[in-house]
């Protein structure tokens, strides 16, 4: 695996936490088995904005999903991406709208999962809003003096069973920038949705990860495969980062 600059001084921090980790069949994107290009070309790239009505959509960053991922290589590598663009667009003045989902039931009932309820198999074992394993792992901050939101949500669409539409209408967004984990999951779910829904759709693919028992070539395939072909953009976090500077000053 290729490390990057910002993932070898990480590795450095916490050595001691990453003694047996293995990069080659962590199922997270970590430029294995491949890089994933950008949808979006180098010259393109020098002028890449995300305008003045966009919103950045941090899905499902919750401890039952990323803590089990924290000791691996490309799970260390997701979280640093994730956390530094949070941080990034944290620093924007003024800061855009940041949208933040988290999986949880309105009680221990999961009164929103029937018996026959087909996500009841993926989301069944997480509880109430109280419930820590539903909560935002530690590494992901919401700045509420920015307006960050959190939503809950009871599906693998980011906007099932919540505000989230009616808060991008309101706020007149018309660009999403999204991270997150699963990629199978909530982002493709996500980006097919507010595609037909008329959003411009980014996906940044180093905040994105598979979750074991997934083959690595999972994530590889939506990145490089299914999401342009939507099409959907599919950007590097540098590209994103940069885009920032472009971008705004964010209406919300
Ligand atoms: C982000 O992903 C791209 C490839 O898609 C890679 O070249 C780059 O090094 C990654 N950046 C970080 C900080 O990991
Ligand atoms: C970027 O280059 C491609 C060809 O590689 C060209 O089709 C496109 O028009 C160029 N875009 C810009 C913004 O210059
Ligand atoms: C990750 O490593 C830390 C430090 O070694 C340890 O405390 C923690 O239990 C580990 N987490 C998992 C999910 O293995
Ligand atoms: C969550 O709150 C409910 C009551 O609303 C309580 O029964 C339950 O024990 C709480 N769970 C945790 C993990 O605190
Ligand atoms: C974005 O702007 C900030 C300060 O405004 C600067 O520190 C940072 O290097 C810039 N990043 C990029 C990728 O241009």
């Amino acid at each position: 695996m290729r490390l990057t600059a910002p993932t070898t001084a990480l590795l450095s921090l916490t050595s001691a936490a990453y003694a047996q980790t293995s990069s080659s069949t962590d199922p997270g994107y970590d430029c294995h088995p491949t890089c994933i290009p950008s949808t979006v070309a180098a010259n393109a790239s020098a002028t890449l904005s995300f305008g003045r009505h966009y919103a950045v959509l941090n899905l499902d960053l919750i401890n039952a999903l990323v803590a089990p991922l924290a000791n691996t290589t490309a799970g260390a590598a997701f979280i640093s991406n994730t956390a530094d663009w949070i941080t990034a667009v944290h620093a924007q003045v003024p800061a855009p709208l940041s949208i933040f989902t988290r999986i949880y039931f309105a009680n221990a009932h999961q009164p929103e999962l029937g018996p026959d309820t087909p996500f009841a198999a993926v989301g069944g074992a997480l509880g109430a809003a109280n419930d820590t394993e539903t909560m935002l792992y530690p590494a992901f901050h919401v700045d509420a003096a920015a307006g960050d939101t959190v939503l809950q949500k009871t599906r693998y669409y980011a906007g099932a069973g919540n505000a989230l539409e009616e808060i991008l209408r309101a706020q007149q967004i018309d660009t999403v920038v999204l991270s997150g984990i699963r990629t199978s999951g909530v982002i493709l779910s996500t980006a097919y949705r507010l595609f037909d829904l008329d959003y411009t759709v980014y996906v940044i693919a180093n905040n994105t990860i598979e979750t074991a028992p997934n083959d690595p070539d999972i994530n590889t395939n939506i990145l490089a495969g299914i999401l342009p072909k939507i099409p959907v953009a599919v950007i590097t976090i540098e590209q994103a980062v940069a885009a920032l500077n472009r971008s705004g000053p964010a209406i919300y």
